[in-house]
């Protein structure tokens, strides 16, 4: 059985999202392949992206939406986009932010739209959200939501519980990336 690839795309200015995409990376990487690409190098890893099965989009909630550096990586996807090059690959997203909210719904639909856009298949969060664990404790099932509280980056922040949840998200985003390509093969 062939192998899937998920690749995590990045923006993180001061870590938080950072260490909730490698998360997202270590819990596709129990499922398959996968690759966690920093925005700033794009440039050398546009191939990854390309070969990939599936993306988790990845970034911080700045002014209640995507951050510019994530954008400036979305919008040069447009020759991407007019090829549809991306089509029926899995999408999935993940934001970090200050705040409880710090309208970071508005983050993670701005990438839900660039996946629509691409053809993509979007898979959202299966973690229910528990208040004894923590797990998925913003009750966010269209991605998974992290949150910094305001506070430096740390080995409890973002805190374990948002990590898990975003883990959970990569093995999610892998399981389904290897249905998908399993799916592909049975037709063909
Ligand atoms: C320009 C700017 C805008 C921000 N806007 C928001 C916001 O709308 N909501 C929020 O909760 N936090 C906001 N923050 C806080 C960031 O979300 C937070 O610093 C970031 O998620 C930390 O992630 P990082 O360490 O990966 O950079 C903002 C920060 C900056 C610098």
């Amino acid at each position: 059985m062939h192998m899937t690839t998920t690749a995590v795309i990045y923006h993180s200015a001061c870590g938080h999202t950072e260490r909730a995409a490698r998360a997202a990376f270590e819990g596709a990487a129990e499922l398959g392949n996968a690759k966690l690409i920093a925005v700033e190098t794009i440039e050398r890893h546009w191939d990854v992206l390309d070969d990939a099965d599936a993306m988790i989009f990845a970034c911080p909630t700045y002014m209640g939406n995507v951050s510019a550096a994530f954008k400036t990586f979305m919008d040069a996807t447009g020759g991407r986009w007019i090829e549809q090059r991306w089509r029926d690959k899995i999408g999935a997203g993940l934001t970090n932010s200050g705040a409880a909210s710090g309208d970071k719904l508005q983050t993670l639909l701005a990438l839900v739209v660039f996946a629509a856009q691409h053809g993509m298949v979007w898979v959202g969060s299966d973690t229910m959200h528990d208040r004894a664990t923590g797990l998925n404790r913003a009750g966010s099932y269209v991605g998974v939501m992290t949150e910094s509280s305001d506070a430096p980056v740390s080995v409890d922040n973002p805190p374990a519980e948002d990590l898990e949840t975003a883990r959970r998200l990569g093995r999610r985003v892998a399981a389904w990336a290897g249905r998908l390509r399993n799916a592909d093969h049975d037709a063909a």
